[in-house]
């Protein structure tokens, strides 16, 4: 935990680890924030994913199905296990947020994407469902941010990655948002400015989204 370590110090954190798949891990997880942070939990980010197809370079099209379970299991089922435990621990505090990160495979066809994007689909739609009992009976809101191609461990590993985000910079008008851009995009979702926002699916993508073609892209078809 090299560089979390590092983080930790930096802004004077500490780490609580927790395997996402298990409820018990999760439960310690949002007791000891409680413990640490002296009472309810403002705002939670679930920032979790990983396809073992992918890392085994199995094609969408022959996959392993205990990987794809495993990755099902780490990449979606986990936001439930963890909307279940803030749920029934009632730890979240009233107006508070949760965000979980997201990717636009999980509506448009991304090939290499491979079955992240069922997951992201289950993720999102994960949101929409527990998001309507948590605000009902807590006040709290949920939402997933679909952010651009990124490079970072996860997104390295889905194929022909580079060609993807050149592709998806050229494509968007503001071009891809960045890894800083995103973390503030999402204290936005955390801030009191917010509240009323829950149940959706928000694009953080430079416009990519609502794109057919620009005339970046179709000058390379000239
Ligand atoms: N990088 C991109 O292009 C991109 C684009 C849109 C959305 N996202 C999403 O952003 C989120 C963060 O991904 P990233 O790109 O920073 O990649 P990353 O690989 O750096 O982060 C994935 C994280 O998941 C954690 N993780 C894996 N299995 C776990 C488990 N069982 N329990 C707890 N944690 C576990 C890893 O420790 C890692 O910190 C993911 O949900 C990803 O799908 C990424």
């Amino acid at each position: 935990m090299g560089n979390l370590d590092d983080l930790a110090k930096k802004t004077g954190s500490q780490i609580i680890p927790a395997d996402a798949t298990s409820v018990e891990d999760l439960e310690n997880l949002v007791e000891k924030s409680m413990e640490i942070l002296g009472g309810k939990i403002d705002f939670v980010l679930h920032s979790i994913g990983m396809s073992v197809n992918v890392r085994k370079k199995n094609p969408y099209t022959d996959p392993n199905y205990d990987y794809t379970k495993k990755g099902w299991d780490v990449s979606a089922v986990s936001f439930h296990k963890l909307l279940n435990v803030l749920y029934h621990k009632n730890a979240m505090k009233e107006w508070g947020s949760i965000v979980a990160l997201t990717y636009m495979a999980a509506q448009r066809v991304f090939p290499d994407y491979n079955d992240m994007a069922d997951n992201k689909a289950y993720l999102e739609s994960i949101a929409r469902s527990f998001g309507y009992f948590f605000g009902r009976d807590h006040k709290v809101r949920v939402n997933t941010i679909s952010q651009s191609p990124t490079a970072t461990t996860a997104g390295n590993g889905v194929k022909g990655f580079d060609g993807f985000i050149n592709y998806s910079e050229k494509m968007s008008p503001l071009g891809n948002a960045s890894a800083l851009e995103c973390a503030d995009y999402t204290i936005t979702l955390f801030s009191d400015l917010t509240k009323k926002v829950t149940l959706q699916n928000l694009f953080h993508d430079g416009g990519f989204s609502n794109m057919g073609v620009s005339t970046a892209v179709m000058e390379k078809f000239e």
